[in-house]
């Protein structure tokens, strides 16, 4: 039998003569070779939860922020979202339908402490004993990261991450979840996408809290490095069994032109971006190029602080960034255009499932840690069919590219343990509001109907255990 290599499978895609049949059967197959893989799907709190007022919960800075004029695209907000809070029994049947064996989703602080510090809400906490129990039930396991960006606003107001006492009131919240819910979730995150949420919510703009300043970014940088070393140590010592990470987002930085000036900035970026977290938690110092700049924050010991032994590097890549200098920018730096031969995704995104194989290559070289990929995805303008259906094939050909990327890397040395596909549902995309869908299921937003697209059936074959019963039934299903 022909024996299709999954890097053939990305060019494949477009090759009209070759029968999507085929390449279908192929991955597939191709997708199963490791025992005890987990494939699974991620969201996040105020993405999709909606109920941002009900039974106690605070305000986060996103509630304040998607209400400054301008900051979101349509004025979208999460007030309502998807509605999880109220659907999420309806959501864990999808997630059963699909049959994934891990979901991973982010308790909102504000909702079960609304201060950020002090008293608990039992009634937010309740929501989250629902879901857990909900998803144990269905057998997938829960996956629990603590922080997605919606900071309290109360703790906003002392300052947020920019206040060294920050790490101090995460790591009370951290004992909180890990003494609530660690009898029965063992996986936990501290934090996702620590440069994201850093650099665009404390110096270039376009996230919460909307702050434009280098001295804060360098403060909140050191901050969150802290609360994640304390929130390690908490969790460690409270949960018997836990087994823990942070989620980082790296993605190759390119300089956007062959100038020095963009080679510069390429390089400036790659430090705040790839290693500005990933660093000092796990090696003990920040990268060469933020040493100083961070140096006026460090009090004695911190090193060890932030440095605490973790279980896995948790990884989330969607593309390459493309880099330029841009002077008027606190840091020098902008995002700019990938070359125009580079495919994108309807939201822009360079679509290069190479730099995913590349990084995952790095990842473990550098961390040397088991490696679960917690999001991947890509946004199309999917729209509902008159037929009921939705068709979005350039989600498929997307995450076929790409999970045959990973399985490169995984033939190549890189000790991928689990993948999970960004996003279960269509939802509250940050600053685009809800212009943008990255679920495999499609959300009617005025009536909360959930549709599954066709990349759903897609990943529920992907994700079944018997590789020649999903092969087989891929060829009974697809026909040219
Ligand atoms: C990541 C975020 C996630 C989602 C995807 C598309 O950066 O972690 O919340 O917005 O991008």
């Amino acid at each position: 039998m022909i024996k299709i290599k999954p890097t053939w499978v990305a060019r494949i895609i477009d090759c009209k003569s070759f029968t999507r049949l085929r390449i279908m059967a192929a991955d597939i197959a191709r997708a199963k070779p490791l025992p005890g893989f987990v494939w699974g799907v991620s969201t996040s709190s105020y993405q999709i939860e909606g109920a941002v007022a009900e039974d106690g919960r605070g305000p986060s800075i996103w509630d304040v922020y998607c209400r400054q004029s301008g900051r979101i695209a349509n004025g979208d907000t999460g007030d309502v979202a998807c509605d999880h809070y109220h659907r999420y029994r309806e959501d864990v049947s999808l997630m059963h339908k699909l049959g994934v064996g891990a979901y991973r989703f982010s308790v909102a602080w504000p909702r079960v402490m609304p201060s950020g510090q002090g008293e608990a809400n039992e009634r937010g906490l309740a929501f989250y004993d629902r879901l857990i129990d909900t998803l144990l039930a269905a057998n997938i396991e829960p996956w629990l990261c603590l922080y997605h960006w919606d900071l309290p606003q109360a703790l906003g107001d002392q300052g947020g991450w920019t206040n060294r006492d920050c790490a101090a009131w995460f790591a009370d919240y951290a004992t909180l979840i890990g003494s609530r819910f660690g009898d029965r979730v063992k996986r936990f995150a501290t934090f996702n996408e620590p440069s994201v949420f850093t650099l665009f919510g404390y110096c270039l703009g376009g996230q919460a809290p909307g702050i434009s300043d280098l001295a804060s970014l360098l403060r909140a940088i050191h901050h969150v490095n802290l609360g994640h070393g304390a929130a390690i140590d908490r969790l460690r010592t409270g949960v018997t069994g836990a087994s823990l990470g942070a989620i980082h987002n790296c993605q190759p930085c390119r300089p956007a032109t062959a100038g020095p000036e963009d080679l510069i900035a390429a390089k400036k970026l790659d430090a705040y971006w790839n290693g500005a977290f990933p660093d000092p938690q796990l090696r003990g110092a920040y990268p060469s190029l933020l040493t100083d700049l961070i140096e006026p924050y460090q009090h004695p010991d911190d090193a060890i602080r932030i440095c605490r032994p973790v279980d896995w590097f948790g990884l989330n890549h969607y593309s390459p960034v493309y880099v330029r200098a841009m002077k008027a920018n606190p840091l020098g730096i902008a995002f700019g255009d990938a070359p125009p031969d580079v495919p994108r995704s309807d939201m822009g995104w360079p679509i290069e499932p190479g730099a995913f194989a590349q990084t995952l290559l790095h990842i473990h070289k550098e961390y040397n840690l088991p490696i679960y990929v917690l999001e991947n995805g890509t946004a199309s303008h999917d729209e509902l069919g008159s037929s009921g259906t939705v068709a979005d094939q350039p989600r498929i050909d997307y995450l076929r590219a790409y999970v045959g990327a990973m399985f490169d890397a995984i033939e190549n040395g890189a000790d991928v343990r689990g993948y999970f596909v960004w996003s279960l549902l269509d939802n509250f995309e940050w600053g685009s509001g809800y212009s943008q869908r990255f679920g495999l299921v499609y959300v009617d937003y005025p009536t909360q109907r959930r549709i599954p697209k066709a990349s759903f059936h897609w990943y529920a074959r992907l994700t079944e255990p018997s590789p020649m019963r999903s092969a087989a039934r891929a060829l009974d299903q697809t026909s040219d």
